[in-house]
């Protein structure tokens, strides 16, 4: 049995007054269409079709290969907008979900329902329902006293009666296919607004006497659809909570969840505990048995297991085992710090290993540099690695001693078990176990001054 999934994504999304087609506009760190996608995965068999329009080229190139796109121009509807499905799908699948790509909350099990109900169905198709008191501008569902699905019928034209139904239509419909392309053209153009409504395919199964089968859902939450810039900040907060109480329920332990920020995708594993105002973005992965927080971001990087993140900042970074970090300490793109590195406050790391018990306490800057094993940082270490043209590489061994406050001129190699005095500026290679001290400033020899943006 083929299902597959037509998602309609052409409309410009005026009520959010952005530039941005609405479809992409992020929740929880991605597009509300990533979302959608996701969901239909479990209730689908084949790849999904995606209707653009607004933005169109912006849209298909994010979708890659995750899905086919046909184009909608003019946008006439969303009746309309389906039809486009026509000459990618006819012939080629059993059952069809229709729906809308601006509902992002809707869950993989709630299509599901939707699919399994259809197949039992005998009519053409069913939909998706929820009672709700607020009405939200949706479409009401007008019942036969048999049950069956009479109408839906859009605010603006609803009778005072009607508007008062407390049954509305979250936007999610799956049909028999062999029926469905048919039908779609015999829509009628509505009088008002000139568009094509999928909507108005009820009326066309009624008269047919064909029955039309509701799933009605009970949560209202999943069916919060995206028109304003509101919607967004409402679902964003319901899919956090979504996404934390996952994570909770697999292990994670949040002190407090409401000010616990994880992007969709995040892997954390058992018994890590994240602290009040912790963000977690991209594809971050992080172990077993880590303490996180407070006050910490962390964006695209990997950490291991039993670490320690306090107040600080990772981006692009990779942490092993038994890390202990901050207050305050700052890891940037490369920054690579293996098991059992103590880094304390005010430190910064970039494009830089350091390997297995380095410790670097206080206020370091490390950049292009490789670090052995047990060497010890002193406090305000510099390695300066930008010479104004390039960047230049500092290499230094294992078990060496660096001094407080000591400038690392680069390109440098320091040797295994070598020391340097505090206050060192180190120009030349350190040979191994060797002490080097001192060297004053003093004039050398005249510069010539470059002039900006030359
Ligand atoms: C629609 C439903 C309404 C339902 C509500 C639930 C219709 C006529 N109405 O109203 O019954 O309660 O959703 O959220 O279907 N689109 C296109 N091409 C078009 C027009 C729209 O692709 O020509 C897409 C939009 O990009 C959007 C989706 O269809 O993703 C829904 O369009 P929207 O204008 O938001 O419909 P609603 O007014 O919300
Ligand atoms: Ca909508």
């Amino acid at each position: 049995m083929k299902v597959t999934a037509v998602l309609l994504a052409a409309g410009q999304g005026t009520r959010m007054k952005s530039s941005l087609p609405k479809v992409l506009h992020l929740l929880c760190g991605k597009p509300m269409l990533w979302h959608v996608l996701e969901a239909l995965k479990s209730a689908t068999t084949e790849k999904p079709v995606v209707v653009v329009g607004y933005g169109a080229e912006e849209v298909t190139k994010y979708l890659g290969d995750a899905a086919q796109t046909v184009v909608q121009e003019p946008q006439l509807g969303t009746g309309h907008a389906a039809m486009q499905a026509e000459s990618l799908l006819k012939g080629n699948t059993d059952y069809v979900i229709i729906t809308y790509a601006d509902m992002p909350l809707l869950r993989g099990e709630t299509f599901q329902r939707l699919v399994e109900t259809q197949r039992l169905n005998s009519g053409p198709f069913s939909l998706l329902t929820v009672v709700a008191d607020d009405p939200r501008g949706f479409g009401r569902i007008v019942r036969k006293t048999d049950g069956t699905v009479d109408a839906i019928v859009e605010e603006y034209v609803a009778t005072t009666e009607q508007q008062q139904i407390k049954e509305l239509n979250v936007g999610a419909y799956c049909f028999k296919a062999d029926w469905l392309w048919d039908a779609l053209h015999r829509i009628p153009k509505n009088p008002k607004k000139g568009e094509y409504y999928l909507t108005d395919i009820v009326e066309i199964a009624v008269k047919d006497n064909l029955p039309v089968q509701a799933v009605v859902h009970d949560d209202f939450i999943e069916t919060i659809g995206i028109n304003t810039r509101v919607h967004l900040s409402e679902a964003e907060a319901a899919m956090r909570q979504r996404i934390n109480r996952e994570h909770m329920l697999s292990g994670v332990s949040m002190m407090d969840p409401a000010s616990t920020y994880i992007e969709a995708g995040v892997k954390i594993g058992r018994d890590t505990t994240i602290l009040p105002n912790t963000y977690i973005h991209g594809q971050t992965e992080i172990g077993e048995g880590n303490v996180i927080g407070p006050n910490t971001i962390i964006r695209e990087t990997k950490i291991g297991n039993h670490c320690k993140i306090l107040s600080s900042v990772l981006e692009g970074a990779v942490l092993e085992d038994d890390v202990d970090m901050g207050p305050f300490a700052r890891l940037r793109k490369g920054a690579h710090l293996k098991s059992q590195v103590h880094m304390g406050n005010f430190g910064e790391v970039k494009d830089s290993t350091l390997h297995e018990g380095v410790k670097m306490g206080h206020f370091s800057y490390i950049g292009n540099a490789t670090i052995g094993a047990n060497t010890n940082i002193g406090a305000g270490t510099i390695t300066a690695n930008y010479d104004g043209e390039k960047k230049n590489p500092t290499e230094i061994g294992e078990d060496v001693f660096i001094g407080s406050d000591t400038m690392l001129i680069a390109p440098l190699k320091v040797g295994d078990g070598a020391r340097t005095g505090a206050g060192a500026v180190v120009t030349k290679n350190v040979p191994e176990d060797t002490l080097v001290v001192g060297m004053p400033a003093r004039a050398i020899r005249k510069l010539e001054r470059k002039k900006k943006g030359k």
